[in-house]
């Protein structure tokens, strides 16, 4: 095999086979096939896309390239969820014990954030004591004893994805929807879970900023899942507005223990139960326990108590909060019709709950809470934001970048939380 032959053939609109696409996945990984061929092969694919039948042998080669875990053992059944991103999106931190308290394992593999995105390990760690990294022994222990598990994926979890991922990600080709749906199905494939739903996130704050791209990633990712004999569905879901009212590390989890306690914000909570129970649908556990009662009974809370404990936190201790805080007041009364969730995800960032490069590290208080969201009444002088940060050189960025991302009585059509369902 030739890796030139490929990237001619793909660069000319042609159709891979089989055999070049494990060829030249093995050789990549191997190192065999150069970083430049990678990446003019990636680019040929993002021009010309994939097949269904491409990319369901891409994403087999990528999960064939490292170990995958196995909880068909478990007393169990195993059901997992994954978003594609969004800010203020802390929905896994309630969801996993929720899922856990109404009788399935939740075995969720999860990331660091990189740019405006969080991610749900910077925001667990800022728990004190609690640990990301688990063998894949006590991850199955976890699951087995407490239900649900929520860790960072292991190196030898589809290698390949995480090799191209850092070239797509320096290459202008991360926006590739092939690319996109094999990169995160390898990984969840690889993970061992039997049932998946996918929150594809549609709007300003997402990867997929309309509908209609949205639908198309979750259809090809719908079906490498099925594919696979997971049984996964996608909900598209909103991402024109930030979720809940807390964005960064420590204010999120604050936020998730709100939902857990049986309150929290009402858009929080309704994703959190829609999720909750599409997982334990595509579970099988139709006649379960309902995910919206767990949170009120406090068995949501208990299981989350459980998580934390297993892997070394402290559920009690009070989480860590930044030296500093600035509020931005509302310059109109009115009632605020548009929150730009990128801006908002760009100022925590800016205020240290993100990080530029992969080595940087993330402060856990920082971040952005909201005073009110789209719908609501605000009033001219009160607080519309309040930002906090360790350093207070940051705030002027901050919050320059959020004067202008929201709108106040101009009418909009909003986006509805849950836009559609693909399964
Ligand atoms: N997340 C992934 O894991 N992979 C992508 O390609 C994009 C988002």
């Amino acid at each position: 095999m030739d890796a030139i032959d490929i990237i001619v053939t793909k660069r000319d609109g042609g159709e891979l086979t089989p055999d070049q696409i494990d060829w030249v996945i093995d050789a990549y990984t191997r190192g065999e096939v150069a970083d430049e061929q990678m990446a003019a092969l990636n680019m040929a694919i993002l021009w010309r896309g994939m097949t269904r039948a491409e990319v369901a042998r891409w994403t087999d080669a990528m999960l064939r390239s490292g170990d995958r875990l196995d909880f068909t053992d478990l007393p169990r059944p195993t059901t997992d969820k994954h978003s594609t991103g969004g800010v203020g999106d802390k929905i896994t931190l309630p969801l996993t014990p929720a899922v856990a308290a109404c009788g399935a394992a939740v075995p969720q593999l999860s990331g660091r954030g990189l740019g405006h995105t969080g991610g749900t390990l910077d925001k667990l760690e800022s728990v004190p004591g609690w640990r990301a990294e688990l063998s894949p022994a006590e991850m199955r222990k976890i699951l087995a004893d407490v239900g649900g598990v929520v860790c960072a994926a292991g190196s030898g979890l589809a290698p390949a994805d995480r090799k191209l991922y850092a070239l797509r990600d320096v290459t202008g080709t991360v926006e590739s929807i092939p690319l996109i749906a094999s990169s995160i199905m390898s990984k969840k494939l690889a993970e061992g879970t039997g049932a998946l739903v996918l929150d594809v996130k549609v709007g300003s704050g997402a990867f997929m900023k309309d509908a209609g791209s949205a639908r198309e990633l979750a259809r090809t990712m719908v079906g490498i899942g099925n594919d696979n004999g997971v049984r996964t569905v996608a909900l598209l879901t909103a991402m024109d507005a930030p979720l809940g009212n807390r964005v960064g590390n420590a204010l999120e989890v604050a936020e998730a223990l709100e939902v857990l306690a049986g309150g929290g914000p009402d858009d929080v909570v309704e994703l959190t139960v829609t999720l909750g129970r599409e997982m334990l649908a595509a579970a099988g556990l139709e006649g379960a326990k309902d995910p919206a009662d767990a949170l009120r009974d406090g068995t949501a809370m208990d299981a989350w108590r459980r998580m934390i404990h297993a892997q070394g936190g402290d559920p009690d201790a009070p989480l860590p909060e930044a030296a500093e805080s600035h509020v931005i007041a509302s310059p109109a009364s009115g009632t605020l019709t548009t929150l730009d969730a990128h801006a908002v995800g760009v100022a925590a960032w800016r205020l240290g709950a993100g990080r530029a490069r992969k080595e940087d590290p993330v402060s856990p208080g920082a971040g952005v809470t909201l005073h009110a969201k789209p719908g609501e009444e605000v009033r001219e002088g009160e607080p519309l934001f309040t930002l906090h940060t360790d350093d207070p050189d940051r705030i002027p960025r901050a919050a320059e970048g959020l004067s202008t991302c929201y709108t106040i009585d101009t009418p909009v059509d909003r986006l509805p939380l849950i836009i559609d369902r693909i399964a």
